[in-house]
């Protein structure tokens, strides 16, 4: 089956409440002309030093903690950056910062999974360093976990795939053709020569090329109500079999 790849989208959002600083250069401890890189890694060793539970005892520290955010959201934001050099911290309070809380950053991230063909149940997606960002450690991981849900016609084991298909005495007598729509629709053409249609399990994940197998159960449904006298003569004739009753274990088959 191919399968087509699917690609999922997450949005993560992170939002940090600071409050107002002043010369932000300053509160950084970076030049005028400092790269965002600069800006960053600075942030980063401040952050942890100014980070008020390493600090108890400082009765201001939540203050210079707080003027460090606003340092880091406007000198890491080019355009706001822009907007701070020509015309300072009044010219941000102008429509630098729109949303509600002027001092709140919002950092998007766009992460990409990328689901395969013949992926199980559980297979987890680690994003390195992508979970709860920890001011004073390595932020944590996030795994993102495939759940496979069922299905209303196609039950899977391993690779292979299970279905039934209730059919009905005349059919399974004279025989049928049918098609059996597929998960990525297309269609599995069914005769009732009962021959095993091929490669039409799961992708092996590890390795495309091998396939599971479809494994298709067929029941058969009786006519409702009871043939006449007449009708049960002509199925006598037409099916001339003898009436022969035979027994056997009910769960092995023997
Ligand atoms: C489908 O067919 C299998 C194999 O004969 C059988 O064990 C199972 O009970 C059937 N499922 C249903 C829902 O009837």
């Amino acid at each position: 089956m191919a399968s087509p790849v699917h690609m999922c989208l997450i949005i993560l959002h992170i939002s940090l409440i600071v409050l107002a600083g002043r010369d932000f250069y300053a509160i950084l401890n970076v030049p005028r002309d400092a790269s965002t890189k600069q800006i960053k890694k600075a942030y980063r060793k401040l952050a942890m030093e100014l980070h008020p539970d390493k600090n108890p005892d400082n009765p201001d520290i939540e203050e210079k903690f707080h003027d460090l955010g606003a340092a880091y959201e406007v000198l890491s934001d080019p355009d706001k950056r822009k907007t701070y050099d020509r015309h300072g911290e009044e010219g941000l309070k102008d429509g630098g910062m729109k949303h509600g809380d002027p001092f709140s950053i919002t950092e998007e991230k766009l992460l990409e999974i990328e689901i395969e063909p013949g992926m199980r149940d559980g297979h987890v997606y680690p994003f390195l360093s992508e979970g709860e960002p920890h001011i004073d450690g390595e932020p944590g991981d996030l795994r993102f976990i495939i759940k496979q849900a069922k299905h209303p016609v196609f039950e899977r084991k391993n690779d292979d795939l299970y279905t039934n298909v209730t059919i009905n005495l005349q059919d399974a007598l004279v025989g049928f053709e049918m098609d059996i729509t597929h998960l990525d629709g297309h269609k599995v053409w069914i005769i009732s020569t009962f021959s095993q249609p091929k490669g039409e399990g799961m992708p092996n994940f590890e390795n495309n090329n091998i396939v599971g197998i479809l494994y298709i159960t067929f029941d058969v449904e009786f006519p409702k109500g009871e043939l006449t006298d007449e009708q049960k003569k002509h199925a006598v004739e037409l099916l001339q079999m003898s009436s022969d009753q035979k027994v056997y274990n009910g769960l092995q088959g023997y």
